[in-house]
């Protein structure tokens, strides 16, 4: 891949039509909890080894600014161990950047102007641009009241911050705190203050109604499990007691992300008509608050059956019923809700979650725009929001603001063939036979393309969401896109096919390697070539398995093998054994996956993917392809001669071409693509450009 292509790819995600969803997730670790106990690690006297820690963005983030203040950090298997600081400063000047994670912004400023004021230090702060614009002044007043000395460098009540000492710090005098803007001001106090109430007990007093209580109920549990306990008046009033200091408890071991888990429990409640989904990770006794998350579900319809780690959950009312619920508690799964709202049975109104306008975006305003897209009803205020569901589905390209949750969110529109509202401009596609809510649905069933732009951003809390999601989600086979490129040996089909893969998030079958892997396992078995009965034979058993750009044989890396020139000779001739073809043809039917393949080869696109939706003959002249292999090979050290090169080529051109069975030829509906003079880039975007005119969505970023 080449650098601009990896830096973009990929720009968006279409996904295809989703009609149900089973089998079982596995949640990545909570977000929350996993910043919170890796700052209190970092902070403590001792070791911590943490278990099941959530690996994102955030949390990366975190990790780095502990190994910057001078924290040891291992891992060991699946977990962490972090040697604390024991509340002393070990560096005291830092440049800490934090991306876009609120959940290390705040309680690091909060701790490091503490330990600034008490040790001496200077600190700054920053992150990308979406943090400098989300507020953090409540939280520096209060600190600032306490003593601490805190410039905003660039505009008030905003980082980037500077943190630094020392400065006297204040005894005695309560330290006051809004509640009513982000309860992440009162987490970030409560989890700092332990380091200077050695000596004197530190109260924090709330002002204004306290909202996202339920976070606060998780900074308290972990500062227990880290050795502090903090006496609780109402939500109003909180105390430190003196001699409060940071412990390590040894392990500890980080919950399923209970946010992530609404996703899953929605995707249930919309399409689990079958066997129930199966969310592992939380259940009964999470300590996060959006756990709570299930009675909202429950409200709308949802059938969901709590144990102790993990909920079974499937369709129980349908359509989903229309709420009216105040929010406060569940402020982030809350935007699931949002989602469920558009296959209700009437118009949801989501209350009290003005905390959505100061997020990773301005949710409130971010949900609005793109739901209205799908053709939703929506309307919103300064601290709700009301969606009714779309009379008739539009096919949408939903933007997703570098937020992780718009972009799981958005996913939720791909069931909208199981909605009331029948699409507008619909594809249609065949059901074989599937049953929802106990119906039969008609053969065929309307449904719109859903285009999720920047799908990457889901990397803040689940990087893999929608790989986990194609996992449990079922489509209908042919819906699945499939884009072919065919053409002569070494036209640069495979480096074509590759990248496309990864501009458009899809599955890359390079047919050419399970042809040479069926050469490779013959040679190495002793089997002649021209044995068409047992070469067929291994063919159809071949352990073969891609694992990124890794094709491993029975669990060995055969990479690079398989390009030797007397493999690919070998494969030239078994390829032309129809035995072999017909061996070879289950395993490449079974690439077409969610949410889509690009598949290279001789005939993908006139033999294996007949209805592929592109179909690419890609060529180039013999001169061009023995110029292009004899450079390659002539990098890798192997000498060779060109004219022996294009001869061989042609050679293998006219056996292709001529031979009885699959011959390589253009389909007749195929574009055409001379790459003689064409660099990779140039050949994906034309490529692309081809995709782009055939969707409902334009060519990439640009909303519907
Ligand atoms: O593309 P390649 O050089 O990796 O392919 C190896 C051999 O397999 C080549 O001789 C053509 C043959 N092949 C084929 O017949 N059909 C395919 N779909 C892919 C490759």
């Amino acid at each position: 891949m080449s650098d601009a292509s990896r830096a973009m790819a990929p720009a968006f995600l279409d996904l295809p039509p989703l009609l149900g969803v089973s089998g079982t997730v596995r949640l990545p670790g909570s977000k929350s909890i996993s910043n919170r106990v890796l700052l209190l690690a970092g902070l403590s006297a001792g070791r911590t080894r943490i278990h099941d820690l959530l690996d994102s963005d955030d949390t990366r983030v975190m990790i780095d600014a502990l190994r910057t203040l001078g924290c040891a950090v291992e891992t060991h298997g699946g977990s962490i161990c972090i040697t604390g600081l024991a509340g002393r400063l070990s560096v005291h000047e830092a440049q800490l950047f934090l991306g876009n994670a609120g959940t290390a912004m705040r309680p690091l400023a909060a701790a490091l102007a503490l330990l600034a004021a008490t040790q001496g230090g200077c600190f700054e702060l920053s992150g990308v641009a979406r943090m400098h614009e989300r507020p953090i002044g409540d939280l520096i007043d209060a600190l600032r009241s306490l003593g601490c000395s805190i410039t905003c460098l660039s505009q008030p009540g905003y980082p980037p911050l500077r943190l630094e000492g020392p400065t006297q710090l204040r005894q005695g005098t309560p330290i006051c705190v809004r509640g009513d803007v982000s309860s992440q001001f009162l987490t970030a106090l409560l989890m700092a203050l332990p380091l200077v109430a050695a000596e004197h007990e530190r109260v924090i007093e709330v002002e204004g109604e306290l909202i996202s209580k339920p976070y606060i109920e998780i900074t308290l549990a972990l500062l227990e499990r880290f050795g502090v306990h903090v006496r609780r008046e109402g939500w109003q009033r909180f105390t430190l007691p003196a001699s409060s200091v940071y412990r390590s408890p040894g392990d500890i071991h980080v919950e399923g992300d209970a946010s992530s888990a609404s996703y899953f429990i929605a995707a249930g409640a919309i399409a689990a008509t079958e066997a129930p989904l199966r969310i592992e990770g939380a259940g009964i006794g999470s300590i996060q608050g959006d756990i709570r998350f299930i009675e909202a579900a429950r409200a709308m319809g949802a059938d969901i059956v709590e144990e102790a780690n993990a909920l079974q959950v499937r369709r129980g009312a349908w359509p989903l019923k229309a709420i009216t619920l105040d929010c406060n508690h569940i402020p982030d799964a809350a935007m699931t809700l949002a989602m469920m709202a558009l296959y209700a049975d009437g118009t949801t109104r989501l209350t009290n979650i003005a905390s959505w306008r100061v997020k990773e975006t301005d949710r409130i305003a971010a949900m609005a725009a793109e739901l209205r897209k799908f053709g939703a009803r929506v309307v919103e205020g300064a601290d709700f929001i009301e969606v009714g569901p779309p009379t008739h589905w539009r096919a949408a390209s939903i933007h997703t603001y570098d937020d992780h949750r718009m972009a799981m969110c958005a996913s939720l529109a791909a069931f909208n063939a199981l909605a009331a509202g029948a699409p507008e401009s619909a594809g249609v596609f065949a059901l074989d036979d599937q049953r929802t809510g106990g119906t039969v649905l008609d053969a065929k069933r309307p449904s719109v393309p859903v285009r999720v732009l920047d799908p990457r951003c889901v990397g803040k809390t689940f990087p893999d969401y929608f790989s986990v999601l194609f996992s449990i989600a079922r489509a209908d086979r042919d819906t699945i896109p499939v884009l072919t490129v065919d053409g002569p040996t070494a036209s640069g089909k495979g480096t074509l096919g590759n990248e496309l893969a990864l501009r458009l998030g899809y599955h890359h079958l390079d047919s050419g390697a399970l042809y040479r892997a069926t050469a490779l396992a013959a040679l190495r078995a002793g089997i002649d070539a021209n044995d068409e009965r047992r070469v067929a034979a291994l063919a159809r058993q071949l352990p073969l398995r891609f694992d990124q750009l890794r094709a491993l044989l029975g669990g060995e890396d055969v990479t690079d093998a398989l390009r030797a020139e007397a493999v690919g000779s070998l494969a030239s001739q078994v390829a032309a054994l129809p035995a072999v073809r017909k061996a070879l043809l289950e395993l490449q039917l079974s690439f077409r996956r969610l949410p889509g393949l690009v598949a290279d080869g001789r005939d993908m696109g006139s033999v294996v993917f007949p209805d592929a939706a592109l179909k690419v003959f890609l060529t180039a002249s013999a001169a061009t392809r023995a110029e292009r292999r004899h450079k390659q090979l002539i990098s890798k050290g192997i000498s060779a001669n060109l004219s022996a090169l294009r001869d061989d080529l042609e050679a293998r051109d006219a056996r292709d071409q001529n031979r009885s069975i699959a011959p390589l030829k253009a389909p007749s509906e195929a574009k055409l693509l001379d790459n003689s003079a064409l660099s990779i880039d140039a050949s994906v975007e034309q490529v692309l450009d081809w995709w782009a005119a055939m969707q409902p969505f334009g060519r990439g970023s640009e909303p519907y």
